[in-house]
This record gives structure tokens, sequence and C-alpha cells, in this order.
């Protein structure tokens, strides 16, 4: 949530906090703004509430240029989105500017100390106390930029990351990193140095990074930076370079994002599978996940641990896990994690799905089971991202940048990593021969073509999409391993559309919300040939008989659910574990149409951010 972004270097520093702020503007469009160094002693600010555009407007007409500079995108917490509330905060003094991303859960406390104090607040922001806090100090105690700073934060109380520059001294920005608030990441140019919350508003400029882990804060000047504790300590660190290409992070001649992103999903799960997979053999091998068959053989139970979609990919996992190692699976919210006392022990995995890395509530949910003793496992899309950095073993997503706030390609991504997890814990832990793995690989091997065929009926699934853009209300009902299915479906729809969607358990209707039904009420029914394949179709009849419509998604050919449904979304026939990959796609697909016909912002809808790191 917010984007964090700062140069400082020989070049005018708005184009490029601007450009970098585009980027990052998934995580967060409630308003932006940036402070410019502009000349001695001098800094300026121009803030606009609403998205980025806005801002760039604002700069045209008042136009700023200076080096350094600090930029922000926000996603409101504390205070309505106003310009007033919207970054850069700037000190009593107008010499101190600050961008922030997170929580100061002690903010009321410091408040009303500085106001004792005699500082005056014009925001109701939580990131004014910073400012104020680093003024108490440069100002009042004459230390500097770098100690001052230090000295505030030593104040704060939550999860957060700051970026601060001060016009006395212009030859430095200082930025640090408390909890797990989202990231900072440090990028290397020749002579000119960045900084960002995420990647992508680094990778136009270059892919020499150094991330700053929680605890630490940095001085970054044009020729590098020094990391330090919030003790002051000098610590060592890494410059590495990441593999993203810029280029993944355009949206090219596709109309949105998450439209783009969907497509990406055949190029997503070849490259996902690409390298892992042993044919001839039926293996599977991850770089950064190695596991012993003895270790193997020892695991107790796996606890997966995510939110949103992430959850609905683990739900999926664990009938993966379960059908194909054995191996007891429970599926957690990972806001419920930590406060649930979940009985965990050193011979259980707790396994972390996420795309960014960087949500808080699953970061908390992970270092709850480290304090258990607990091994620690992810699969995680950002790299560098603070899940990979605390895990003990992880699977990349190898996906690339998603940017579209609606996830598509890491949710399918995660479903074929917990498709060949399952498979090399299988191996490992004796439950399943080389003949059968030898099998599972095979099908894994087809999928992308699979999806690709899938990708092909788009304008078949968007006929569909358009008959229903007017609705209010709509159930996606699953079974087995499409209860997922019907999560994740409903969760794209309402999240883009807004309209009111729910993904339940087809067996649980006839309990109560079958009452619900009505000839303005659709359902969409996925109803595939799999184990639970008659008894979705009976429970599509008890739907019909209601008077609901009813869509449903079924495999080729499939005559008997033609007659029932009014409307049949087909997926090539796929086997059973894998389909949850070729089922989501035309529900990814049926969202996004119905979201573009209603004329919405699909990749950036109202009160949403990219990644979640609040609490
Ligand atoms: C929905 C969506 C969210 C995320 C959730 C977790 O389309 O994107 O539900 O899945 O916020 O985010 P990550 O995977 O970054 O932990």
């Amino acid at each position: 949530m917010c984007g964090i972004v700062g140069y400082i270097g020989p070049r005018d520093a708005v184009p490029i906090l601007l450009n970098g702020l585009r980027r990052l503007e998934y995580r967060g469009y409630d308003s932006a703004g940036i402070a410019v160094y502009t000349g001695p002693g001098e800094i300026q600010i121009r803030r606009n509430v609403g998205k980025l555009q806005g801002l760039v407007e604002a700069v045209e007409r008042e136009p700023i240029s200076g080096s350094p500079g600090i930029g922000h995108t926000r996603w409101a917490t504390h205070g309505e989105p106003t310009v007033y509330n919207a970054h850069p905060h700037r000190s009593q003094s107008g010499r101190i500017v600050v961008v922030h991303n997170g929580i100061v859960e002690n903010f009321l406390e410091l408040k009303a100390e500085l106001v004792a104090e005699g500082f005056t607040f014009r925001s109701e922001t939580d990131t004014e106390v910073i400012v104020h806090l680093i003024e108490r100090y440069l100002e009042g105690e004459n230390l500097s930029l770098f100690e001052a700073t230090r000295r505030a934060l030593r104040h704060l109380k939550g999860s957060n990351a700051v970026v601060v520059m001060a016009a006395p001294e212009p030859d430095k920005l200082v930025t640090a990193r408390l909890g797990n608030a989202g990231g900072i990441t440090i990028g290397y140019g020749q002579g000119e140095m960045f900084i960002a919350s995420d990647l992508p508003a680094l990778l136009d400029h270059t892919r020499e990074v150094a991330f700053l882990e929680p605890g630490q804060m940095a001085v970054v000047t044009r020729d590098g930076a020094r990391l330090y504790t919030l003790d002051g300590e000098p610590v060592d660190f890494q410059v590495t370079t990441v593999p993203w290409d810029p280029v993944a992070a355009e949206k090219g001649e596709y109309r949105h994002f998450m439209l783009k992103e969907i497509h990406e999903q055949v190029r997503g799960l070849t490259d996902t599978i690409a390298g892992r997979v042993d044919v001839e053999q039926g293996r599977v091998r991850f770089l950064h996940l190695d596991i012993s068959p003895q270790q193997a053989r020892g695991i107790r139970k796996i606890f997966i641990t995510a939110c949103g979609t992430a959850y609905h990919a683990g739900l999926v996992g664990k009938t993966l896990l379960e059908r194909l190692a054995r191996i007891p699976v429970e599926v957690m919210v990972a806001s419920e994690f930590r406060y649930a006392d979940p009985l965990i022990g050193p011979d259980d995995v707790v396994l972390a799905i996420s795309q960014s890395g960087e949500t808080a509530d699953t970061l908390a949910a992970m270092e709850e089971g480290r304090r258990k003793g607990a091994t620690l496992w992810a699969i995680v899309n950002v790299i560098g991202s603070q899940a990979m950095r605390m895990a003990d073993g992880y699977i990349s997503m190898q996906v690339g940048p998603e940017i579209s706030v609606a996830s598509t390609k890491a949710y399918t991504a995660p479903l074929v990593d917990l498709y060949m997890l399952g498979l090399l814990l299988g191996e490992l832990r004796g439950t399943l021969s080389a003949e059968q793995r030898r099998r599972l690989v095979d099908d894994l091997m087809h999928l992308p073509e699979l999806v690709s065929e899938v990708l092909r009926r788009e304008d078949d699934y968007a006929a569909v999409a358009r008959q229903y853009v007017p609705i209010r209300n709509i159930f996606y009902l699953g079974r087995g391993i499409h209860m997922a299915t019907a999560y994740e479906g409903a969760l794209k729809l309402k999240e883009i559309s807004y309209i009111h969607a729910e993904g339940y358990p087809a067996g649980e209707m006839k309990h109560g919300p079958i009452a619900l039904l009505e000839p303005d009420f659709p359902v969409l029914a996925l109803v595939p040939q799999d184990p639970w394949y008659e008894k979705m179709l009976s429970q599509v009849e008890q739907a019909k008989s209601r008077g609901a419509p009813v869509i449903a998604l079924a495999t080729d050919g499939d005559e008997r659910v033609a007659e029932l449904a009014d409307h049949v979304l087909y997926i090539p026939p796929t086997p059973w574990l894998l389909a949850p990959v070729t089922a989501v796609v035309p529900l990814q697909i049926f969202a996004y149409v119905i979201a573009t016909e209603r004329g919405l912002d699909v990749d950036q809808p109202r009160n949403l951010a990219k990644s979640v790191t609040v609490e």
C-alpha cells in the first residue's frame, strides 16, 4: 500500500519520480505528490488528489525541477484522500519533507506530545508526526538528518517505511524500514541512486539493487548507500542483480494490465514448469527449496497461510498436497493465523503464498510459524521480497511483475507450483510411484497448451459475459477442488465490477442460501468432468428449478450440461488436479468483460491497492 520513490543524481528528479510513481500506482491511487530540492535551501512540493495523471497535470501547470526528490502515491489509512493529507508532508520550518508507507500506531499519543511542544499539524495523517519529530531533533538539537531521523524513528510503534529529504543536507536522502510495512529497495545507477518501495519503479534505470531489512536505515547519496541498524551501527549488505525485464511491466497493445496478465498465463506457466521437471524420471526439483527425503518424511502437517487470491490458491493446494503427498494440510487466512494460536511445532511446515511477498498479515503469520519453531516455506512472485527472504526455502512464481490490482497470473502460477510441490513430496515420501509421477508430469507438460486453447475462446466467454452486465448479484458454485475456483471467480468479479458475487460450496446451498435464488439472481456453476461431476449436475438442477439463470463451466462436448444451463463456458478436457488452472481463466475473462462493459477502471478498482502492507 502506498508507493514511495526517491532520486538523487545529476538529472532533474521530476520526470524520474513521476515515471516511478506511474509504475507504483497500483499500490494506491487516492492521491499523489512529489517534493524536489529546487535551489539553495528550498524544497518545493506538488500534490494532487486522485490518480497520478492529476499530479502530472498539476506539475505541468506549475513546473518545478531539481534534485534530489521524493514522491508518493497514497492508499489512505489515516485521513481522507485530500490535498492536505497527500504526501510528501513538510515540517513546520518547511525544510524537511517525508513520504511514508505504513501506520504509526501510537500517532495520537505522539501528536499530543508534539502539539504540546508547539508543533502545528496541517493534515489528519499519522505521517505528519514523523516529520515533526525529525524537525524536533534536526532543528531543535542541531543533529544531522541521519541522526535526527534515527532518533525520531525510535518513537514510532508499528510497521513503517519512510524516505526523508532536508534542505540543509541536499546531498542525501535518508530512508528506513521498520517492520513489514512494505519494502524499501535501493537502486544503483552511474553517479545516481534511486529508492522505491517496489522493483517496477527501478527497472527502467537499473537492475542492481539492495533491499532494506526491517529495522534498517540507509543514507543514500549520488555515489552509493550506507546501511545502518536503528542503533546507528553500520550493516553489511549485498547488491543483487534482478532478472526482470522492464518491458514486462508495460501494458503494450493491451487495453488493461489485467487483460495482458490474463494472456501472459501461457508463458508464465511455461516458465514456471521449465527447468523444474524431468519428464523421463517424473521428477521435480526447485532451485531454492531443498528438501531431503528424511525431512519430507518427517513433516507432520503443512499449514498454508495467505490472503485473498493467494489464499484461494492455498485451498487448491490442500487437495493437491493431500492427494499427492498424503500430508495433512490446513489452510488459514493469514489475518487470523497469528491470533488463532495455531498448534504448530518443529515438525510442521508453514507455507506462505504471496504475489508481493510483502502482505503484512502473511508476513506476521510467517513470524508466528518461526516463533513456534516450524519450517518456513514460501511461494512468492516479487524477487527479493520480505517473504522470500524470511523463508527457509522458496518457490518463485516466474510470471514477471503483476501490475493489475486483480491478481490473475499470480493465481495460476502457484497452483502449478503446489502441484509440483506435491509431486516432489510424493516422491520423497514414497507416496507416488515412478510411473504415477511420469504420468502426472506428462499431464503438467500439456497444461500451457490447454490454457492457450482456453484463451483462443476468449470471444465466446466475452459473448456470454455481455449478457450478464446489468446483474446485481451472482453465486459461484463449486465442489471439491473447484470450491476454491468458485471463491476466486466471485472475488475477481466483485473486486473489479462491484457486483455482489458470492463463492459458495455447492452442496451447502440447500442449507440456507438457496432461499436467495430467483430469476434475476444467476448462478455460475463449475461442472467440469471430475469426481464431483454428478453431484454438481444435481446442484444445477436445483438452481434451475428455483428459476435462477445458470451459466455452467463445463468440459467440451458435455451435452447434459448444455441441456440444463442457459449458457455454457466450455474448457478443453483437463486432468482434474490441474483443472483449477483451465477453469479459472474463463472466469477471469468473464469478470474483466463485465467490468469493462460497465466502464470501470479494472486495473485500479476503488478502495483497493496491490500490496496490502497494513494489518
Ligand atoms: C485479489 C488480490 C488480493 C491478493 C491479496 C494477497 O485479486 O489480488 O486478494 O491476492 O491481497 O496479496 P499477495 O499475494 O501479494 O500476498
